[in-house]
């Protein structure tokens, strides 16, 4: 069965479409087959963030009818599809609802994940993919003001019936006066279901246009965004020992 899993966050910067790239591609290291779909239209940035830049079909064509889903789906070389998104101001729309669900429809079918990059906020375009996914992950920031953020999209969440997985705490430095994680799962009464450190390797990896998985396979952060799949898949995570990590770096540039 395809699992419809949107990533969420109050504001916007926090590493939402860092997680579903990465999460895409550690997902795919598990042999799982995913489809990764930028929903954000608004604000797009999924395709820059995988290095596909140019594309013929976009989810705005799927969505106004004018290209099948199957002509938008591009094939990334960790192993995972991407439906990106136009950039360009022209194509601007909000999609409502029941046309994204008749995408994420499509989608269904031998993908095991179908992972949706969404809007920030509570404004329309992110209510609209809460409401056609199935389950959702919140990204937040370690900060306070995050955490009523994310206490309103839990709400949203169970007023659409999407299951809310958990939070993942994305650019935790360990500092004194970053909110505990006793005090996420307490306030929201969700799981973390992961945190990752700051890393500039993330933001290198970004530059490079590719996920930070992929990148740098050994970094702290590649190694907490496998950990988020295995738990999502279902799998024990295993970290890969510094030489297997060696082999892949050399083998890959
Ligand atoms: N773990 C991290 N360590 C360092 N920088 C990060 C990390 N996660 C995200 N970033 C930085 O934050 C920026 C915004 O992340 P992004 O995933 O585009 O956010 P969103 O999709 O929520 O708007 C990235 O371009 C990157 O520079
Ligand atoms: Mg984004």
């Amino acid at each position: 069965m395809t699992r419809i899993i949107v990533v969420s966050s109050g504001k916007g910067g926090v590493g939402k479409t860092t997680l579903v790239s990465n999460l895409a591609t550690a997902l795919s290291e598990l042999n799982r087959n995913v489809i990764a779909v930028d929903a954000n239209l608004t604000t797009s940035n999924l395709g820059l963030h995988l290095g596909i830049p140019l594309y013929p079909k976009t989810i705005q064509d799927v969505l106004k009818r004018k290209a099948v889903v199957k002509d938008a789906l591009y094939y990334h070389p960790a192993g995972f599809r991407v439906v990106p998104a136009d950039v360009s101001l022209k194509k601007l729309m909000i999609p409502k609802t029941d046309t994204l669900l008749d995408v994420f429809y499509k989608l269904t079918g031998d993908a095991d994940f179908v992972l949706i990059d969404s809007a920030a906020g509570l404004g329309r375009e992110a209510k609209a993919a809460i409401e056609a996914a199935d389950e959702m992950i919140t990204v937040t920031n370690p900060e306070l003001p995050a955490l009523t953020d994310a206490l309103k999209l839990a709400k949203l969440a169970e007023r659409y019936e999407t299951k809310n997985l958990g939070v993942v705490l994305n650019r935790v430095k360990n500092e004194s006066h970053e909110i505990s994680e006793s005090d996420v799962e307490e306030f929201l009464n969700l799981p973390i279901i992961g945190r990752v450190h700051e890393d500039r390797n993330v933001r290198k990896a970004i530059a490079n246009k590719t996920p930070v998985v992929m990148y740098k396979s050994g970094s702290r952060s590649a190694q907490q965004f496998r950990q988020i799949a295995a738990r999502l898949a279902g799998e024990e995570y295993r970290p890969r020992s510094f030489l297997i990590e060696k082999l892949f770096g050399w083998l890959r540039f």
